[in-house]
């Protein structure tokens, strides 16, 4: 998988059918020198680096026309002749700042090394991947950097990190951190990123690159709904089905930044790595820093071919335990039911009308512990609320569960009410600037927990562990509802205090560790108002996501469709609420509320025992149904056919692991005045087979669906849908 060339100094690594080349330039800085479809070799000579103004100074007297400043660097470093952006900061203790990294030497190792304390993409045998580590030196010698680079031989993936020691006698601080970074020596691309906010993640935005800095990130303390850890470039021809396209994925849940540089002299960088703004980092001697790694896929096949490298290798080899390969159960959430207000016989009543319609989970949310009724109080006190369940909640865990149901449970456990016994106890654990008032969020009274102390860490695992002591808790929603303010840790030192960020997710990291390991039996579903860390960093540890806190089936279309170019459908959570739409006010009839959920995990949020029986009829039948599928939908290879953002109709389909079954889904925003049959083309079938539509038994081609398609008859009604399955026969 991983080739060296000792005479021409380049290595040419392989990872499926991508190839990605890196050269040694001048015995001394690692370039780049090619990523995309599979080459046999590289013999590719033409000069890298180009100055001729003699503006950009050069490391050679004898030679003004070399100069970094153009060299398609691997890792650029900082003050050192490149005037674009740097891949990381140092402040040495003379409060210079330059850093003038070059290649000393590398090894090739079997496997994927995992960093430690942080999420990666790993391997589960030694022959599944193949890593490059490149050994860089500072000129000046304190700063070790280390670059890995994964291939794997099933996944036209790489995975890139930057490993840093201080091998010098005296401490430095760290101000930027990557771990990522192409040049690319074309400029007619486009930038491809995700924007959003609460209740509208991930809009898929496509922009011709801009000269300059072109960047994304959050400084939030989340990954944030604002932007995604993910950027790409692609041709401006490239569609969902063809054309070249390059993109970054960065496996970290909290300040990120994403850069697209486009320079002077027709090139374009592009890199991944933790947000500067926020971040000084004290390396004392002998220290290391491991900075998160990001994901690199390329694709000769547009974004689908993408998003498929990314499902697979994320569902296989990113999420893990036991539930990584288990079909997920459809859920009942007791949220936009009774919001706060509820009881052991509500709920019950609630669950029994779920369970009668085929319900597998059903799920307490937010209000059921401390003396919680509103949103103003007892978040971190995490015993159950005495009033609404005077027997404890060992007696509603049984009941649930008697009546054939798993019962999973909500925590906020980064979180701390003023108003709280934790807090009374422990004015010291939140993050808040000393000498100024502090930022509240959600009510009057709502901080965060300072998880860069050890001794809140502690106190947030054995406070869930008490509760999950009780083995037929077998679900956990891991929410998160407020982003960071006024950056600061009691327990840190002065000099440390730019730490706390990275130190907080770092916390958070050793605590889902923890807490997985503890209870391998627990499914974990990450949550942040929805789909504020919707991130790979967080996949490590929670195979699924609430996607976002807006359930309307047509903002969801978008949301999923975006959120489908990385995520996988198995990793989405998606819920049937009522109508009108609790967040946006609009009525869609059920079977499209519920097509678009069965799209992901399917689940339920709404007061079922008010439905009629007809309703009531609907979702027996479709719980029913998406059992059937389910398996297709959460391990099946997926394809988006029609955008949301292009117009009026939105498909897509999933192809079941073994080819047998299609799953294709369609929903339409409003109706035309004008009547038409619009024909669906199918993609992922064998062009070879016959399938059968198990609706009306009419066989079709396997090419005549992917290329002449499917009809969809005209409905004279607003936000209609088909689901049609399809089977080999
Ligand atoms: C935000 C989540 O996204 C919702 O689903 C719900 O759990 C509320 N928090 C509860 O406070």
């Amino acid at each position: 998988m991983i080739y060296f060339n000792e005479e021409k100094q380049y290595f040419h690594l392989c990872s499926g059918d991508v190839s990605y080349v890196i050269g040694i330039e001048r015995e001394q800085w690692p370039v780049h020198l090619y990523w995309g479809k599979t080459i046999k070799d590289w013999h590719n000579g033409a000069p890298l680096s180009f100055d001729e103004f003699t503006f950009s100074p050069g490391p050679f007297g004898d030679d003004l026309r070399f100069s970094t400043d153009t060299l398609p660097l691997e890792y650029p470093s900082a003050d050192a002749g490149d005037f674009r952006e740097s891949l990381l900061g140092v402040e040495w203790e003379d409060g210079t700042r330059v850093c003038d990294l070059r290649y000393k030497d590398h090894r090739i190792v079997q496997g994927k090394p995992m960093p430690e304390g942080l999420p990666a993409v790993y391997t589960e045998d030694d022959s599944e991947a193949e890593t490059l580590i490149l050994r860089l030196e500072d000129e000046a010698g304190a700063l070790e950097v280390e670059l890995w680079y994964t291939v794997f031989a099933a996944h036209p993936a790489i995975c890139r990190s930057a490993h840093y020691r201080n091998k010098g006698a005296a401490p430095f601080y760290l101000t930027g951190a990557c771990s990522a970074n192409v040049d690319f020596r074309e400029n007619e691309l486009d930038l491809i990123t995700l924007w959003g906010g609460h209740n509208n993640e991930r809009n898929w935005e496509r922009r011709r690159i801009a000269h300059g800095t072109n960047e994304i990130g959050s400084i939030r303390g989340a990954s944030s709904h604002n932007f995604s850890p993910f950027i790409a470039l692609c041709r401006p021809e490239t569609t969902e089905f063809s054309g070249d396209v390059w993109s970054m994925n960065f496996v970290y849940s909290g300040n990120f930044k994403a850069v697209a540089h486009a320079s002077h002299n027709a090139a374009v960088r592009l890199s991944m790595g933790l947000n500067e703004q926020r971040f000084r980092w004290k390396m004392m001697p002998g220290d290391t820093f491991p900075v998160p790694e990001t994901v690199l896929v390329y694709s000769a096949d547009g974004f689908n071919g993408m998003s498929g490298t990314y499902h697979e290798l994320y569902r296989t080899r990113l999420a893990r335990g036991k539930w990584r390969d288990k079909e997920r159960p459809v859920l009942l959430n007791n949220w936009e039911a009774t919001y706060y207000d509820f009881n052991e016989e509500t709920l019950c009543s609630l669950a029994q009308q779920g369970r009668e319609l085929g319900v597998e989970l059903f799920v307490l949310d937010d209000g059921w512990y401390g003396y919680r009724h509103n949103e103003h109080t007892s978040l971190g006190d995490w015993k159950p609320h005495r009033e609404k369940f005077p027997d404890g909640m060992d007696s509603l865990v049984k009941r649930i569960t008697d009546m054939g149901m798993r019962f999973g449970l909500w925590f906020e456990p980064e979180m701390v009410s003023v108003d709280s016994d934790l807090y009374r106890a422990h004015p010291d654990w939140v993050i808040a600037a000393p000498g100024r008032s502090p930022y509240y969020a959600r009510g009057n009274g709502q901080m965060i927990l300072d998880l860069s102390r050890n001794d809140v860490c502690d106190y947030i695992i054995q406070s869930l562990s008490d509760m999950l002591q009780n083995p037929s808790i077998t679900y956990v929603k891991w929410d998160m509802n407020r982003h960071m303010t006024g950056v600061h840790s009691n327990a840190l030192p002065a000099d440390r205090q730019g730490e706390v960020s990275h130190r907080y997710i770092l916390g958070l990291y050793h605590i889902l560790e923890t807490l997985t390991r503890r209870f391998p039996e627990v499914l974990f579903e990450c949550c942040s108002g929805g789909g504020g860390r919707f991130d790979p960093g967080m996949l490590y540890y929670m195979p699924q996501t609430w996607t976002s806190d807006n359930s309307d089936a047509v903002c969801r279309l978008k949301i999923q469709y975006a959120t489908s170019l990385m995520f996988p459908a198995i990793s989405m959570g998606c819920h049937v609420s009522a109508c009108p739409n609790h967040q946006v006010g609009r009525s869609t009839p059920l079977a499209t509320r519920t097509t678009v959920a069965m799209s992901g995990n399917l689940g339920y949020e709404l007061n079922i025992t008010k439905l009629s029986d007809e309703e009531k009829q609907c979702i027996r039948r479709d719980i029913a149904l998406y059992k059937q599928i389910r398996h297709t939908v959460q391990f099946g290879r997926f394809y988006r056919l029609l955008s949301p953002y292009a117009g009026n109709d939105t498909a897509w389909c999933f192809v079941s692991p073994d080819g047998s079954e299609v799953v294709a889904m369609y929903i339409k925003e409003l109706t035309e005045p004008v009547p038409q049959t619009r024909l669906l083309r199918l993609a992922g079938l064998d062009a070879d087979a016959q399938y059968r539509d198990t609706a009306t038994s009419q066989v079709y081609g396997g090419d005549e669906l992917m290329n002449s398609g499917i009809a969809v008859p005209y409905e004279k009604s607003d936000f209609t849908e088909r689901l049609w399955i399809f089977r080999q026969c």
